[in-house]
């Protein structure tokens, strides 16, 4: 089983050693591995059942390590950085070559970010290596937010996990891409798409045939194991009528046999912090069927719209 324990140290070695540490970010809790070792990164994907079709994000301490992953910068990448990093924003840009074609699924790009997280930024800067890390969650299950999370599901695969406490955005980052001379969303996440706009401009809409088939972008995803219904809840609640219903709602309560608010105030930023804890302690409940309603498609929301989709998405 996995010791859970808080001591950086322990972590860089046995990361320096070639094995697989979960650790904290910002986001959600990650599954991390030296970038430049093969093997390592081969762990990894093992671990979380994770079809090798779909890359990694890697994690780099500071802004000068961007160059040893990515070979060149497109107009705006400076100013996103400037802007936002460290904290939730992922940018696919071209790969060097000394990034394993296993870290990026054979593309001739990488995803990169800096993560905000305190005990992440001091252990990438103890490290003489970026750390290739997905979200420590067996493939297509809802993220960990807690160190007990990774446990619960992990536990038997992973020898230790950082622990960071509970994590404060609780949405993974938002993915950008620079493709045919311009960016393009590929994940909402834990930055507004308004304050990224802010900074470059307008950003396009994912085109699909220019993307692999990524998993962040299946339609069922992020998912627990009971059925999980997207929409207007009183309708819903009439036609689950006679089960036992879980409600996610937004601000205020509704009759069901368990309802959970996940920001009295309307905050979306608090909203997405809860939204996988909650979903996790539905899932673990006797409940028997789970029911949300959408949330405002601004800020965090179109994160939280994003996951809840997939969460119901088909299977
Ligand atoms: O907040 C986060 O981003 C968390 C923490 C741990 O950093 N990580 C995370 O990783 O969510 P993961 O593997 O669960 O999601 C990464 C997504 C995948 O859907 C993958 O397809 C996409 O990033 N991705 C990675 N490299 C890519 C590339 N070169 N082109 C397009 N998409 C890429
Ligand atoms: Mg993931």
């Amino acid at each position: 089983m996995a010791t859970i324990g808080s001591a950086l140290t322990h972590a860089a070695q046995l990361l320096r050693n070639g094995h697989i540490v979960a650790i904290p970010t910002e986001t959600v809790y990650g599954l991390a591995a030296n970038a430049f070792n093969e093997a390592a990164v081969l762990q990894v994907f093992a671990a979380k059942q994770r079809p090798s079709f779909d890359p990694l994000i890697v994690h780099i301490g500071q802004r000068a390590d961007i160059h040893r992953v990515v070979k060149e910068l497109p107009p705006g990448a400076e100013a996103l950085m400037d802007a936002f990093w460290p904290g939730p924003l992922t940018l696919v840009l071209p790969k060097q070559a000394l990034v394993p074609d296993l870290v990026t699924s054979g593309l001739d790009t990488v995803a990169v970010r800096m993560p905000a997280h305190p005990l992440a930024l001091e252990l990438l800067r103890q490290l003489e290596f970026p750390l290739a890390a997905p979200s420590a969650n067996p493939f297509g299950y809802v993220s960990p937010t807690t160190a007990q999370h990774v446990a619960d599901q992990l536990g038997d695969r992973v020898p230790y996990i950082l622990n960071g406490g509970p994590c404060t955005v609780g949405v993974e980052s938002t993915i950008l891409g620079w493709d045919v001379g311009r960016w393009h969303l590929y994940r909402p996440g834990g930055i507004a798409l308004e304050a990224i706009e802010s900074v470059i401009g307008r950003v396009e809409p994912a085109v699909k045939q220019v993307l692999p088939v990524a998993p962040g972008m299946l339609e069922s995803h992020y998912a627990p194991r009971k059925p999980v219904h997207v929409g207007n809840v009183p309708a819903l609640l009439r036609r689950f009528a006679g089960q036992a219903v879980g409600v996610i709602a937004f601000r205020s309560d509704h009759p069901a046999h368990r309802c959970e608010v996940l920001s009295e105030n309307g905050d979306l930023a608090e909203a997405a912090r809860h939204l996988f804890a909650v979903l996790r302690d539905m899932d673990s409940s006797d409940c028997t069927v789970i029911v949300a309603e959408e949330f405002p498609q601004e800020g965090l929301g179109r994160a939280i719209n994003d996951r809840l989709r997939r969460a119901a998405g088909a299977r």
